[in-house]
Order: structure tokens, then sequence, then C-alpha cells
């Protein structure tokens, strides 16, 4: 099978094209055909091994080379074949998941814990924009943010990958009202996909504007934690999910600093995390089941073909697309 492999930390042209065998699912495991991944910050995250600290973390991604070779946390695809034990799949279905890696290949071998049935209404590359992105704004406002309805939620950081995802979900849970911070040229996608109030945060500063509001998700990272508790309600949440990246601590400090504030303050401040999250599969299947109710939508900005991963790396690292960076296998 072709994989992208990463020889070791760098940029995109660390990521080179190479002949790997294919692997062979162990009993509990299920051989899938990627038919389509899309691209998330954690995947040059490990490409770059940056933030540097990060490296010194438990389970981190490795002191001086990658452990994690062939990245793509994100998979959709078909089953080839499947181990002993596995009960839940046959060859044929149509399936997708959250990986720790492997969705730069062509083949990957998946825990059947991990995978669940691909959405019937999207396409392989609509449903791999889903897992990383989708499964991080659920967590965030569900379990993290405890979202009820009728609350008000702000999303600063709406127009990209996440963001997408936590506007419609919002919505979906039962949100009162739903805004989104996002750059100017973003706007009007994110009023299309539900948002009452957007502020361009070129425009307005959301931590100075005025509302305040019950539940602030924080996907952009882009202002420090003391100034959005002006914009929260008394007893509201804000649900740290991430920031911009650097080379040596961040967003690791943004994190840390809402955690360190978390005991003193009267809100309540917390941080999601959608790689740790127990139950991948239950995630996925709720997502499924927002998605086949025309509640939710993956929002695609690039598709790019297979051979032009590492471009399609490049570009959701630059920071601005609008929605998801999706790759056809
Ligand atoms: N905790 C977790 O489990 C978890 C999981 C997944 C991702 N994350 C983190 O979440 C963050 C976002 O991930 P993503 O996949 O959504 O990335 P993305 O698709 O690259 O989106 C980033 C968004 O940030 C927006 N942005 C840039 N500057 C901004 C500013 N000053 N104010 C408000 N928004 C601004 C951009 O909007 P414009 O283009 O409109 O400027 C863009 O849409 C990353 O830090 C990632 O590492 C965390």
């Amino acid at each position: 099978m072709r994989a992208f492999v990463l020889s070791n930390y760098g940029s995109t042209d660390r990521l080179r094209m190479t002949e790997l065998a294919t692997p062979v699912p162990a009993d509990d495991e299920v051989l899938v055909r990627v038919r389509a991944t899309s691209v998330n910050p954690y995947d040059w995250h490990l490409m770059r091994g940056e933030p540097y600290v990060a490296r010194l973390m438990p389970g981190g991604p490795g002191l001086r080379r990658p452990e994690i070779t062939v990245l793509g946390c994100d998979v959709s695809g078909q089953v080839e074949a499947v181990g002993r034990n596995v009960t839940r799949f046959r060859p044929g279905d149509d399936v997708f998941a959250l990986l720790p890696g492997g969705g730069f290949g062509e083949h990957v071998a998946v825990n059947e814990r991990l995978l669940a049935p691909k959405p019937a209404n999207l396409s392989y590359e609509q449903a791999a924009a889903v897992p990383m992105a989708a499964v991080t704004a659920l967590v965030s406002l569900r379990d993290s943010g405890r979202l009820t309805a009728g609350q008000t939620v702000l999303v600063n950081g709406a127009s990209g990958g996440v963001g997408t995802f936590a506007v419609q979900i919002a919505r979906a849970l039962g949100a009162k009202t739903t805004t989104g911070v996002c750059g100017p040229h973003n706007t009007d996608l994110v009023r299309s996909i539900g948002a009452d109030e957007v502020v361009d945060y070129r425009a307005d500063d959301f931590t100075r504007a005025g509302p305040r509001y019950d539940l602030i998700i924080d996907i952009a990272g882009t202002r420090p934690v003391r100034a959005c508790r002006r914009a929260l309600t008394p007893r509201g949440t804000l649900v740290v999910v991430g920031g911009p990246g650097g080379r040596w601590i961040r967003p690791v400090d943004h994190v840390v600093s809402a955690a360190a504030l978390a005991p003193f303050v009267s809100q309540h401040i917390t941080v999601a995390d959608a790689v740790g999250h127990a139950d991948k599969r239950e995630a996925l299947a709720t997502l499924t089941e927002l998605i086949e109710a025309d509640l939710v939508t993956p929002v695609i900005d690039r598709q790019y073909p297979f051979k032009e991963l590492p471009a399609a790396v490049a570009y959701q690292e630059a920071g601005h697309a609008a929605g998801k960076v999706v790759v056809s296998v």
C-alpha cells in the first residue's frame, strides 16, 4: 500500500509517499481501505513535534523522532477484512473513525471499538471531515460545557474545522442563541450554518463588546482566559479547546492557565479533550444521528487528491481554512 511516511520532525517536505506492507488485522481489528482523510492541527503538531514541551509529556509524540510515522487521525473507508473476534463489521461495510494515526495511508488496521458505520448521507470525503473536528465540538458543548437548552453560546473560531461543527451542534442541542467569532471573509459562512450573531474579530473584541454568554467555546484561543471571563455570565462556563501554535510551549500554556485559574473563580473553566475522550464510538454514533437528521453538515473548504496530501497539510497549517480540508485516498 502507499502511505505518506514522516521520516523525521519538520515541515511538509518530510512527508514522503512510500510503499509499505499492508497491515494484517489482529483478532480484534478491522482492516479498512481508506477512501478519504482530513487534515487537523493535530497532524501538523505531530509532524513538527511542536510545541517542544509536548515531547516531554506522557503519551507525547516522541522525544527525538516521531513515534507515529503515518499521521492522519480522520479516516473514512470500506472494511476489507476482519479479525476473528470482530462481531460488528463485515467486509464491504462503510465506516469512519477517529484514530491516533494511520489515515495518511491506503490501508489501516483499526480496533473494532474505535469504528462506527459511516453516515449514510455523506460521501467518503464528507465523512472524513467529521471525526476529530466534530467529536471535539460535541465533547466541548455537551460534556465539558454541559450545554442545556435555552442557553446562550459563543464560539470563538467559528469558521474553522471545529468551529463550523460547534455552531451547528450548539443549535441542534437547543442553544437559545449562538454567536460565532471569525474573520471578515467568513462572516457569511458562519451565518449560513446557523449563527444568530457574528462577531468579526478584526472589527470587535468579543471580550469587550458587552454581551455575556452562558457558555463560551474557545477554539481559537486568541484572548487570555481572564479576558474571556468578562464575556461570561456570573455562573457561565468557559471551555478551552485550542489556541495558536508555537515552537516551544503554545498552545499548552493557554490550556495550563485555564486549569490553574479554574479553582479560584465562580465561573466554570474547563478544557476539552477529543483525543483522550473515552467513548469515541458513542460520540461518532451521536454525530451520525445529527448528520442523518440534516441538523449538521460538514463544511468543506478544499479537497485534494492523495498525491497532493502535503499541500493539504500546508494549507490547513496556514490557519484560515473555512471548514475542513479533505484528501481523497
Ligand atoms: N482539545 C482538543 O481535543 C482539540 C481537538 C481538535 C482541535 N483542537 C484545537 O482547536 C484549534 C482549532 O482547530 P481547527 O481544526 O478548528 O483549526 P482550523 O480549521 O485551522 O480553524 C482555526 C480557526 O481559527 C480562526 N481564527 C484565527 N485567528 C482568529 C482570531 N483572532 N479570532 C477568532 N478566530 C480566529 C480562523 O478563522 P478565520 O479563517 O475566519 O480567520 C480559523 O477558522 C487548534 O488549536 C487545535 O489544535 C483541540
